[in-house]
């Protein structure tokens, strides 16, 4: 092992990993650290040696990268939620459809030609509507912490403003601060309620509204192209997609477990005159067995939006041997969307069409994806795949 803990040494950067961290080398040793930039000479200090690969804390830019700029936020890294405000905008976007190219070809074995340049957010800051304060009680300083998740560990650090939350958030903070929890240890979800909506107050909704109109265009776009006539919506939320689209379509269902979200869907088609949709209260993976019977698959696209974990094995497995002519896969965590898809398409099953990233959280490491799948063309017959 080349490196031991407190070294300090200089480093070239090559690249920006999943998860924002830059990764630099020592002969073939992987060193990794945060806020830095690909093409940069830096000095850090080594805070971590494993096996295979070190961490490393930045000392000093000596060459800065002409795409260096000066975060906004006083916060930027102490606090855990934002990677990349050290870095210019269009950089982002550029560092953030190469990791996802890099990924679904390395783990997915997907082409990088059919992942689309990322669509970038028109406010790459005061964007966030929803945003989550904890509070903590800093024992040493006899001082109630309020704010985020530190990015080096995992306490507190306090804060009375954060950049990339909507400006509405900034002044709810400053009540929070003005009215503090009577204790450490609890959390305050702080969030702007979108309009025309119905959302109960713990259900999903998505969290930047100004790209929100360009994934609807993403995914209708999709939806249009593949001429289906039935959507199945599944892990639907209040509706959002489906509503969205229902005028692309002649039915749609929409499958949410939230049973609170469901309600405020059926609400959410009734104030718009939707008609042609329904919406089940249910866990996708109960459901679906019988729901997509009731459509031939030839006619039905199937939005799949789930949580940060990924489909369930049993869905995907599902949806192989009934081979709805469209997939819609929504994720906005590219490594469980991967995987996914690398189990959608194995032997030609699926064919992935494209894949669209949308920068629906900009100066974070987190990217939106939406692909476009399609029932594998060169397949008379789907093979059974081990439910196990
Ligand atoms: C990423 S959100 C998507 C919501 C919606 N598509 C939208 O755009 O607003 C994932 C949703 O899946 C729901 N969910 C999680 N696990 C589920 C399951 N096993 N079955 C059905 N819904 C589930 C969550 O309650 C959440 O509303």
């Amino acid at each position: 092992m080349p490196l031991k803990l407190a070294d300090k040494i200089s480093l070239t950067i090559h690249d920006l990993a999943f998860g924002g961290e830059g990764v630099g080398r020592i002969d073939d040793f992987v060193v990794f650290v945060p806020f830095v930039i690909v093409g940069e000479t830096v000095e850090v200090e080594i805070t971590e040696v494993k096996k295979n690969f070190a961490r490393a804390k930045l000392l000093r830019v000596v060459t800065p990268s002409p795409e260096r700029v000066t975060p906004e936020c006083r916060y930027f890294t102490q606090c855990g939620g934002c990677q990349y405000q050290h870095i210019g905008y269009a950089a982002q976007l550029r560092f953030k459809h190469k990791q996802i190219a890099d990924l679904f070809e390395r783990f997915g074995k997907i082409a990088r030609e059919l992942v689309a340049p990322v669509i970038p957010c028109p406010s790459p800051y005061g964007y966030r509507n929803r945003i989550m304060i904890r509070s903590q009680w800093n024992g040493p300083a006899k001082k109630l912490e309020i704010g985020f998740i530190r990015a080096d560990n995992n306490f507190v650090v306090d804060i009375e403003e954060c950049k990339i939350a909507e400006p509405v958030l900034n002044e709810q903070i400053k009540e929070v601060r003005a009215n503090p929890p009577p204790k450490g240890g609890i959390k305050v979800v702080l969030r702007v309620q979108p309009e025309n909506w119905n959302v109960p107050e713990s259900s999903f909704f998505q969290n930047n509204f100004f790209l929100l109109p360009k994934l609807v265009e993403t995914v209708r776009g999709f939806l249009k192209s593949s001429g289906a006539k039935h959507l199945v919506d599944l892990y639907c939320g209040v509706g959002f997609f489906g509503i969205e689209t229902a005028d692309v379509v002649e039915s749609f269902v929409g499958v949410e477990s939230d049973q609170l979200a469901i309600k405020a869907a059926r609400k959410n088609a009734e104030t718009r005159n939707i008609k042609n949709g329904e919406f089940i209260a249910a866990q996708v993976e109960d459901i679906l067995p019988e729901l997509l019977q009731k459509f031939s698959p030839e006619r039905t696209a199937v939005i799949l939006d789930p949580p940060r974990k990924g489909c369930w094995p049993e869905t995907l497995r599902l949806l192989r041997e009934t081979r709805p002519a469209q997939i819609i896969y929504v994720s906005c965590h590219p490594a469980t969307m991967a995987r996914d898809l690398n189990i959608l398409c194995a032997e030609g099953v699926f064919e992935l069409a494209r894949v669209q990233p949308l920068d629906m959280f900009p100066q974070t490491q987190h990217v939106e994806c939406v692909a476009d799948l399609r029932a594998g063309q060169n397949l008379a017959k789907p093979p059974l795949m081990d439910s196990n």
